[in-house]
């Protein structure tokens, strides 16, 4: 008997799969601890996974009998390759099952921002009628930046040329022409973060792309620009978006004030708030005004129409 553990939620359909399979015993325990886990791995041969087990060296040390690790799902970057491949163990995942489920989902997200649906739906819930505080913007005619031209990317570059959108793209293993050939243009990377109103974000997470947006390139990116990351936590560092969307004093000046949410996981947030929110308070505003119209109205004008220019 080849003996195979599911140790993350499977759907019936997943799990009929080794149900019905000759000679296969399935034990089914979803969500199952590490020590558990560690315990009771070198009683099977495979191991099937989704999101929720990280298959550490340490595991595969006790994993006598392992054979293989599959896992329902783009990517394995939860399964530490190095350790599994010295100890002769086959790593697959299931890349394409998802695809147009997450572009249009990346998609989905990139609405959501621009007609600010999470915050109106939240006001509104609250009961309050505030519809000229979520009035958004277009998506048609903006550059969106797409960070990773795979499986994914090209699924959001494909439909956002339908969406009347300017798309360049971020991928230093595909050609200009491959890049072309879904309507979308190849650019480097810094050009992408000048250039973007919305950067959508489809790269494995590796070395390479982990912390890629970070403090030095968020300041690289255009006032106002839509961050979605539909592809895995860690390819922005967090904190430091959270720092970015915190007000800081402009010119030695202005109230913080803090932007909640990005910083405890939200999937997708608006870098645009990092500008906005540095927009001094009203009263400062007109103590600020007072003051330099006295001294010089032509530097005043220049400060409010950066400091309040209209939503794009
Ligand atoms: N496909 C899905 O259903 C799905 C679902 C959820 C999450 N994800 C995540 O999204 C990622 C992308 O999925 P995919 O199916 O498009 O993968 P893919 O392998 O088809 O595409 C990844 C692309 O990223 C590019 N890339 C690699 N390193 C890069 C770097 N440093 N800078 C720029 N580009 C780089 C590769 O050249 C490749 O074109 C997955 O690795 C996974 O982590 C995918």
């Amino acid at each position: 008997m080849f003996r195979v553990l599911v140790s993350d939620k499977f759907s019936d359909v997943g799990l009929d799969v080794f149900r019905k399979a000759k000679g296969v015993e399935l034990d089914y325990k979803p969500g199952v601890s590490a020590d558990e886990l560690s315990e009771i791995i070198g009683d099977y041969d495979g191991l099937a996974i989704r999101s929720g087990t990280t298959v550490t060296a340490e595991l595969l040390g006790r994993a006598t009998r392992l054979k293989v690790v599959g896992r329902a799902g783009t990517g394995v970057d939860n399964v530490d390759l190095p350790a599994a491949t010295a100890r002769g163990v086959c790593v697959m995942n299931t890349p394409g099952g998802n695809t147009v489920t997450t572009g249009e989902h990346a998609l989905a997200m990139m609405m959501a921002l621009a007609r600010k649906i999470p915050r109106a739906d939240a006001s509104l819930r609250a009961g309050k009628w505030e519809k000229n505080k979520f009035q958004g913007t277009e998506i048609s005619g903006k550059v969106l930046g797409v960070i990773g031209m795979g499986r994914v990317g090209r699924v959001v570059a494909e439909r956002a040329k339908g969406l009347q959108m300017r798309v360049i793209v971020y991928d230093p293993y595909v050609t200009p022409e491959q890049a072309q050939k879904a309507g979308a243009d190849k650019v480097e990377l810094d050009d992408l973060f000048a250039r973007a109103d919305f950067i959508t974000i489809h790269v494995p997470k590796s070395r390479e792309t982990e912390n890629l947006i970070r403090k030095d390139t968020i300041e690289k990116m255009k006032k106002g620009v839509r961050i979605v990351n539909c592809a895995r936590g860690g390819i922005v560092n967090e904190a430091d978006l959270y720092e970015a969307l915190q007000v800081r004093p402009r010119r030695g000046r202005g109230a913080r004030r803090v932007r909640q949410g990005a910083g405890d996981g939200e999937p997708a947030v608006r870098a645009r708030q990092r500008r906005r929110h540095a927009a001094p308070g009203r009263k400062a505003r007109r103590r600020r005004r007072k003051t330099w119209r006295w001294r010089s109205p032509s530097r005043w004008w220049t400060t409010w129409s950066t400091t309040s220019s209209p939503t794009p």
